[in-house]
């Protein structure tokens, strides 16, 4: 009984394993074989960690400075967000091996969200910065420290755990 079942288990075969071009997970997009979207995350990320940190420094200090600061990084997180998500795009679509795979759509998903929030959050503070820091400004900011965390926490995990946009080496 216990053989039969563990020779079932063997037969089982993932059919997106068996898809054309599911190994060709290696980056396309990229400058030397060094991948664009790994290398312009870092900017949004850092980004949406200063607009929060700008906020709090705002609330606790109320210099105008702080706020001035604060929808900078708001406008350029949501910019520099877009390029990422630009880049990421088209290492989805033209990837046959990360095209495949589910967890990639589910990290463009959470990215997708991460972007429509960072732009809310400039656009809520464009029709007054100083305005819109407390409490709306800074309970959107907070928010999207966490957004941005398991957005990126999720596309490292594609890079570590699945190996996409990876090279094989030599
Ligand atoms: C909007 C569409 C997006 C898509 C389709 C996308 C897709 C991907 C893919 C396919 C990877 C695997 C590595 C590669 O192939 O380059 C990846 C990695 C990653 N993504 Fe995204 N991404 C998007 C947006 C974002 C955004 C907005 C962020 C964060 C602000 C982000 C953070 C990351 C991080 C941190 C990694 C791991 C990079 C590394 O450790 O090398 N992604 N993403």
């Amino acid at each position: 009984m216990a053989e039969e079942m563990i020779n079932e288990k063997e037969d089982l075969v993932d059919p997106i394993a068996e898809a054309p071009g599911y190994d060709q997970t290696e980056s396309l997009v990229g400058i030397w074989g060094h991948p664009l979207h790994a290398m312009s995350v870092a900017f949004p990320v850092a980004l949406t960690f200063c607009n929060f940190g700008a906020d709090v420094l705002y609330w606790w200090s109320g210099e105008l400075f702080w706020a001035r600061a604060a929808i900078w990084a708001a406008g350029t997180a949501f910019l520099f967000g877009l390029a990422a998500g630009a880049t990421g795009t088209a290492e989805l679509l033209l990837v046959p091996g990360i095209r495949i795979r589910a967890p990639a759509w589910t990290h463009f998903v959470i990215a997708v969200l991460l972007l429509s929030l960072l732009g809310l959050n400039w656009g809520y503070r464009l029709q007054g910065y100083e305005a819109a820091v407390l409490p709306y400004g800074i309970l959107m900011s907070g928010f999207n420290v966490l957004v941005v965390m398991v957005t990126g926490w999720h596309g490292g995990k594609l890079v570590f755990d699945y190996r996409l946009g990876t090279s094989k080496g030599s």
